[in-house]
């Protein structure tokens, strides 16, 4: 499997700083609401509503709810803008922003009962389905069980809660800490596990913690060295993809030869190192 070279963004209309950061403080309000619902809801009963792409791939009730809650808070604050979300909200707006949402990123370890999970709310400029040609403006990634919120604007900085986040300096890739995730397709992850027996032996090791918007955040705190993932869609990356660029850090989708993308998020130095290992790998599948 090659890649072609990543796309740039064409020219699309950003709206000015005011706006930028009135936005992201409405993200992180949005995706505090959503998280303090699903939390609510966790501590009811969690079950499945419906399975999608694969019997792996569930929805749960409170996915749903969250989608439901971000979306209608968005038409009462926002009626000018699109709407995208992972559980079939679409809405074409006016204004050229789109809100891009993760109503539940996790959500097996939500249904399990594990921590790692968020809601991930973004606003995009250009067109919010393809993630090699948009601009996300602003986003939120909020952690209702760890009490974190991240959030970043486009020009002003991403953060942590009050602390300001920095992609620290990048090791070498023998000493990296690499996040992954695995589709919830059966032959694209045996091809992903292919790949990482590849790759395994070059890095530090490997993380899968199960929410790529997550992983992605943990790579401009400095948890994590890097996270790259086959198969990531709109609503994982769109908020977590600023975090990590206003963070210093650096992210790229390469569409490969059948239309997937890779996605590799990381800090500058690693990005083509990694980039390299992963496209070497998975030529050799
Ligand atoms: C999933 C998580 C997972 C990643 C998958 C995503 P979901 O999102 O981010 O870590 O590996 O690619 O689809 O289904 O929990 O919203
Ligand atoms: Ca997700
Ligand atoms: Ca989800």
């Amino acid at each position: 499997m090659t890649s072609t070279p990543p796309t740039t963004a064409p020219d699309v209309a950003i709206p000015g700083r005011e706006v930028v950061a009135e936005l992201r403080r409405t993200c992180e309000a949005l995706a505090q609401r959503a998280g303090d619902l699903v939390l609510q809801m966790r501590r009811e009963a969690v079950d499945v509503a419906a399975t999608k792409s694969s019997l792996t791939d569930v929805v749960t009730r409170a996915d749903l709810a969250s989608e439901k809650l971000l979306t209608e808070l968005i038409e009462e604050l926002r009626p000018q803008d699109g709407v995208l979300g992972e559980e079939g909200a679409r809405r074409v707006g006016q204004s050229g922003l789109t809100w891009v949402l993760d109503p539940i990123d996790g959500t097996v370890n939500y249904l399990y009962g594990r921590a790692d999970y968020a809601v991930s709310v973004a606003v995009v400029a250009g067109d919010p389905a393809d993630m090699t040609a948009w601009r996300p403006v602003a986003g939120a990634v909020h952690a209702p069980v760890h009490h974190r919120t991240f959030s970043a604007g486009l020009g002003l900085g991403a953060s942590d809660g009050d602390r300001e986040l920095r992609v620290p300096p990048a090791p070498e890739l023998a000493q990296a800490l690499v996040g992954t995730g695995f589709s919830y397709d059966a032959a694209v992850r045996a091809w992903q596990g292919r790949v990482l027996a590849d790759v395994l032996p070059r890095v530090r090791d490997v993380r899968r913690a199960g929410a790529g918007a997550l992983d992605a955040c943990a790579v401009a705190a400095g948890e994590l060295d890097a996270h790259v993932e086959r198969g990531l869609q709109p609503w994982d990356v769109a908020a977590a993809e600023l975090i990590v660029t206003e963070a210093g850090g650096a992210v790229r989708h390469d569409r490969q030869d059948d239309g997937s993308i890779v996605t590799v998020i990381t800090s500058r130095d690693l990005l083509g190192p990694l980039g390299d290992l992963f496209a070497h790998a998975s030529r050799d599948v």
